[in-house]
C-alpha cells in the first residue's frame, strides 16, 4: 500500500504506461531514500574516510558501481548525515547517487574547461572538480544569489581551486568562449526527489511543469551557442515528466544537436519515442530520444533521473580547447578579481611566510588574485577568467586585509597548513575540539604568538584562530563550517 499522499499518486498516474512496473516504481517512490556520501578524493582516500565515520558509528554500504560512494544506513545518522567532523572539514559531500550520473556522463578529465549551467549547490561542480583531479577549469553559473551563497561555502568546505562562480541568467549567459564540455542539469520539477522531500509531488501542477519545459528549452538553446564544434552538452533533470526531457530533447535535435547513446554503471530504461498523456493526448518524439536515459528510482533504489547526451556537429575549432575568441556577444571581459600586482603578491607571500613559515614555492601552485581588500587563491586558467563576465569569485578567498591585521581564512590555512612551521596550535582533548568547532574559545595558554593561528586536532587542520595569551585561543570558523556541542564529533 502506498504511502504517497492521494494527490500524489492520483498524479504520478500519468507515467503508468511509460514505466516498466508501475506498482514498483509507487513502491519504490513510497519509501524514504537512505543518504549517499561521496568521499572527497581532493583530500581524502574514501576507505580511510569510511574507516573514519565506521569508528563513529555510522553505519556505512559500498556503492558497487562507485568507489567514491556510500550509503549511509544508520537510520539516525541518515537524518543527518553532515553532523560529523570530516564533513565539517570537507572530505565528503552528501549528495544522492542518481545525481552522480550526469558528470560520469560528461566525463571531465583533468586539464578540461567545462561548463556548469545552473550548478547551485555545487554537487556536481565538486564531482567534476574530483573527477578532474583539481586541474583544469569549471565555470559555475547560477542565476540565485542565494543558492550561489551555499554553492561557495560548497567549494570552500571542500578545498575546490579551480571553479570560477559566475552569477547570471543563463538563458543569456555571455561568454567570449566556446565550451567544449556543458554540463545543463536543468532547473526542473523535481519529481525525481520525492522520496526525499515528498511536497515535490504533492504541490505540482502542470502550468508549472509547462514553464518548466520551456525555460530548460531556452536553457539548451543558449548552451548550443556556447558549446563547441564537435562539443558535449549534457543534458538531465531529475524529474520523471517527458515534457522535460524527450520533449527537450526533441527541441535540442531541431536546433541541430545529435543524441548520443552511453553507458551508465546502473540500470536505466531509454527514453520513450511515444506516450500517451493524462487527458488521452499522444506525444510523439523523434526516434533519437531513445538514446537518452531514464534512471527510474526502483530500477536501482535511487531517486530519479533523465540524462541525454547531445553532441554539436562539427570539427573542433581548435586543438586548444575552445580558446578561439568569439565575438557572438558584445562583451568585454570584465573580470574584476586580477592577478595580483608584484607589490601585492611580495606582500602576500612575505606574510604567509613570516606568520606561519610557509615557503613561498608552495604558495607557487596558486594564482593570487585580488580584489578589493581581499587575496584569493585560484588554480583555474587565467585566459577563461579574464574573458568572463558577472564573475562571482574564483578560486577561495585566502587573506582579508580590511581590518588591523591581515586575516587568512580557514579554507586557505586548511589547504596549506599542513605545510606551516609556525603559529600552529593543538587541540589536546575531545572537548577543546567541540569548543573550537562551535565557534567558542579554548581558554587555555598555548605556544604561539599572539595573532592569527592555524588549529589543529590530530593530523586534522580544523582552520583559523586567534590567539590572546590573556583570553586564550579564539575560534574563527566561519558559521557554516561550525558545528553543535550535541552532534558528537569524535569518539571519546
Ligand atoms: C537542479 S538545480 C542544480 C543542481 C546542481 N547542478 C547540483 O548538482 O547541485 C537547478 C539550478 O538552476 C538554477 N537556475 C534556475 N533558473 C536558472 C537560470 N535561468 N539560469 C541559471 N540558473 C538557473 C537554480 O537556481 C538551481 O540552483
Amino acid at each position: 500500500m502506498s504511502s504517497l499522499p492521494g494527490r500524489s499518486l492520483e498524479y504520478i498516474k500519468r507515467y503508468r504506461d511509460i514505466v516498466d512496473d508501475f506498482d514498483c516504481f509507487v513502491e519504490a517512490i513510497s519509501r524514504p531514500l537512505n543518504p549517499s556520501i561521496r568521499a572527497n578524493t581532493l583530500l581524502i582516500d574514501p576507505d580511510l574516510l569510511a574507516s573514519r565515520l565506521e569508528k563513529r558509528g555510522f553505519k556505512l554500504r559500498r556503492v558497487p558501481w562507485h568507489q567514491w560512494f556510500f550509503i549511509v544506513d544508520d537510520p539516525e545518522l541518515a537524518e543527518h548525515p553532515g553532523r560529523s567532523l570530516e564533513h565539517l572539514l570537507g572530505y565528503y559531500y552528501v549528495q544522492e547517487l542518481s545525481s552522480a550520473l550526469p558528470p560520469i556522463v560528461l566525463d571531465p578529465k583533468p586539464g578540461d574547461l567545462v561548463l556548469d549551467m545552473a550548478a547551485a549547490p555545487g554537487s556536481k561542480t565538486t564531482q567534476m572538480a574530483q573527477m578532474m583531479k583539481g586541474i583544469g577549469t569549471i565555470v559555475a553559473n547560477d542565476v540565485s544569489s542565494d543558492r550561489i551563497g551555499a554553492l561557495r561555502s560548497n567549494i570552500d568546505r571542500l578545498r575546490v581551486t579551480n571553479v570560477i562562480l559566475t552569477r547570471e541568467d543563463s538563458r543569456s549567459f555571455r561568454s567570449k568562449i566556446k565550451y567544449p564540455k556543458i554540463l545543463l542539469d536543468a532547473p526542473c520539477s523535481s519529481e525525481g526527489t520525492v522520496r526525499k522531500d515528498p511536497s515535490h509531488l504533492a504541490n505540482l501542477t502542470m502550468t508549472r511543469i509547462r514553464r518548466f519545459s520551456s525555460l530548460q528549452k531556452a536553457l539548451v538553446r543558449r548552451s548550443y551557442d556556447l558549446l563547441e564544434p564537435g562539443g558535449v552538452l549534457v543534458y538531465s533533470v531529475c524529474t520523471f515528466a517527458p515534457e522535460e526531457a524527450e520533449d527537450v530533447v526533441s527541441y535540442a535535435i531541431d536546433l541541430g544537436l545529435d543524441v548520443e547513446g552511453f553507458e551508465l554503471p546502473v540500470m536505466s530504461d531509454p527514453g520513450v519515442v511515444k506516450w500517451v498523456d493524462e487527458k488521452g493526448r499522444v506525444h510523439e518524439y523523434h526516434k533519437k530520444v531513445e538514446r537518452t536515459a531514464r534512471v527510474w528510482p526502483h530500477l536501482n533504489d535511487t531517486g530519479g533521473m533523465f540524462i541525454a547526451k547531445l553532441r554539436k556537429p562539427g570539427g573542433r575549432l581548435s586543438q586548444d580547447r575552445g580558446y578561439d575568441i568569439f565575438m557572438t556577444d558584445d562583451i568585454h571581459g570584465t573580470a574584476y578579481m586580477e592577478p595580483a600586482s608584484k607589490d601585492d603578491l611580495e606582500f602576500f607571500n612575505r606574510y604567509f611566510e613570516s606568520r606561519f613559515g610557509v615557503d613561498r614555492r608552495e604558495l607557487s601552485s596558486y594564482i593570487v588574485l585580488k580584489r578589493g581588500r581581499s587575496f584569493w587563491a585560484f588554480s583555474g586558467e587565467m585566459r577563461t577568467l579574464e574573458v568572463l563576465d558577472r564573475v562571482e569569485s574564483a578560486g577561495i578567498r585566502a587573506l582579508n586585509i580590511s581590518g588591523r591585521i591581515p586575516k587568512p581564512t580557514t579554507s586557505f590555512l586548511r589547504l596549506i597548513g599542513n605545510r606551516a612551521k609556525r603559529n600552529i596550535t593543538s587541540l589536546r582533548s575531545y572537548s577543546e575540539l567541540v569548543e573550537f568547532m562551535s565557534g567558542g574559545i579554548v581558554r587555555r595558554k598555548f605556544d604561539a604568538d599572539p595573532g592569527f593561528v592555524i588549529v589543529k586536532y590530530g593530523d586534522d587542520v580544523l582552520g583559523c584562530g586567534m590567539y590572546s595569551p590573556r583570553l586564550g585561543l579564539v575560534s574563527q570558523l566561519p558559521k557554516y563550517m561550525r558545528a553543535e556541542a550535541s552532534w558528537g564529533l569524535h569518539p571519546e
